[in-house]
């Protein structure tokens, strides 16, 4: 297991650029693989969630080649997909194992896919019910709850299907499993979550209504284009608290995807008087970017719950870091679901602050931070976990004394150049 160590630092000026997102990054592997055409993806992540992603929709028969960081991915729609030879392995990416599963679900073949200790532990049942009453037959552990699961796909019929879980995840792979069924596929109670897949089925001419009500799919082709991937959000995310925790810092992110769905986090900064402004938005492929300007500010404690969760849900773990260096408590509420991300995010990140001396307490759904306490540096582990890892990092730069975070090397999962773009603002 690899060690990081971390030592306090003075502040951080400059400007930085987020590698590309993931979660369109994979969308662009996973949806480019399927429309007819080569598509384009600028700005491709690449980095071991993404390259996984790839891998599979190899193994699936589709060609790819990436040059730096541009993909280029030839598909000829969903009939030309052929049967794996092998187990599909989606290392860590619940991403890839449930999007993908949307699509094997209406292939017409056997595919076996599984992934890691940590994705072999992750609910599956919320995808493979819907896709087993479209009539796919999926069958896996825990009568289909766990990978491995084996899909025999086929044709599927349309479905109305109301969400039980506020996922992205779920509801993607549900509609790209009604690209290719018969009839129309609706689905409703979204509540919020990231949208990246319908604005790329719709940026490649896919048949889709999208209301805040309900979404429905009607079976369509796709055809390749160019797809411009904005910054990650949630990466810049750790660059934009540590520049706020630091007294005197000023940083400007560069570039990054401002889609509403992912950005909730800015708003709950502003409401703790946090100083981030937005500016140069534009609109590429259907997704808005700009740039942020950060500045180091006084925070106070805040509420979060309810609506507000699936906006920021990949960046609960660093406001509990931001909740322990604000004024007064910081609550999260009805956030149940990071028990069931990477690793259980509520357990990693408060047992990990307290260690590092942090007023910090765990709720069934959530936590209650309470602060300014100044933090203390120990050796802390990251689960496995990318994102903890790198939210015990921010924690570490604003400590007093050195941090050993354990269990490092997960930062490749999603931010393989983490430690290199944060010692370029180091001042
Ligand atoms: C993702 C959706 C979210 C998020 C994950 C990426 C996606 O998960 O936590 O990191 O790319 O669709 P859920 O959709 O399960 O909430």
């Amino acid at each position: 297991m690899m060690e990081m160590r971390f030592n306090p630092v003075a502040k951080l000026e400059g400007e930085a650029k987020p590698p590309g997102d993931k979660s369109i990054s994979h969308r662009a592997a996973l949806i480019g693989g399927i429309s007819r055409g080569v598509t384009r993806a600028v700005n491709f992540l690449v980095a071991e969630d993404t390259m996984r992603t790839l891998e599979c929709m190899g193994k699936l028969g589709v060609s790819w080649s990436l040059e730096d960081n541009v993909l280029n991915i030839e598909g000829r729609g969903f009939d030309y997909l052929r049967e794996p030879d092998d187990v599909l392995d989606v290392g860590n990416s619940g991403t890839t194992i449930r999007l993908i599963t949307g699509i094997l679900a209406s292939s017409p073949f056997l595919s076996v896919i599984t992934g890691d200790r940590s994705i072999r532990s992750r609910p599956m049942r919320r995808v493979v019910e819907p896709l087993r009453s479209m009539g796919a037959t999926i069958l896996g552990r825990e009568d289909g709850d766990k990978a491995p699961l084996a899909i025999r796909g086929g044709k599927l019929k349309g479905i109305n299907y109301e969400m039980t879980v506020p996922s992205a995840q779920v509801k993607s792979a549900i509609a790209l499993a009604g690209l290719n069924a018969e009839g129309p596929t609706t689905i409703r109670g979204d509540q919020g979550s990231r949208d990246h897949t319908e604005r790329m089925l719709l940026y490649l001419g896919g048949d889709l209504k999208v209301s805040r009500q309900e979404i429905t799919v009607n079976p369509s082709s796709l055809e390749a284009g160019t797809i411009y991937i904005p910054g990650d959000f949630s990466s810049a995310s750790f660059i934009l608290a540590a520049a706020l925790l630091l007294p005197n810092s000023s940083v400007i992110l560069k570039e990054v995807g401002l889609n509403p769905t992912r950005a909730g986090f800015l708003s709950v900064i502003n409401s703790m008087g946090g100083m981030v402004m937005e500016e140069s938005l534009e609109e590429l492929s259907n997704e808005p970017r700009g740039n942020l300007l950060v500045k180091n500010a006084r925070l106070s404690g805040v509420e979060v719950e309810g609506w507000r969760i699936p906006s920021l849900i990949d960046e609960l773990p660093l406001l509990a870091v931001i909740g322990t260096q604000s004024e007064g408590e910081t609550v999260v509420r009805g956030a149940v679901e990071l028990r069931v991300k990477e690793s259980d995010r509520i357990k990693a990140i408060v047992s990990q602050l307290r260690k590092m001396g942090g007023s910090i307490q765990e709720l069934e759904d959530g936590f209650i931070a309470r602060g300014p306490v100044k933090l203390k540096g120990t050796k802390v582990s990251s689960f496995g976990d990318h994102r903890i890892a790198m939210s015990l990092a921010v924690a570490a730069l604003c400590a007093e004394g050195e941090t050993v975070i354990e269990g490092w090397e997960c930062v490749d999962i999603s931010f393989p150049g983490f430690v290199d773009c944060l010692k370029r603002l180091i001042r």
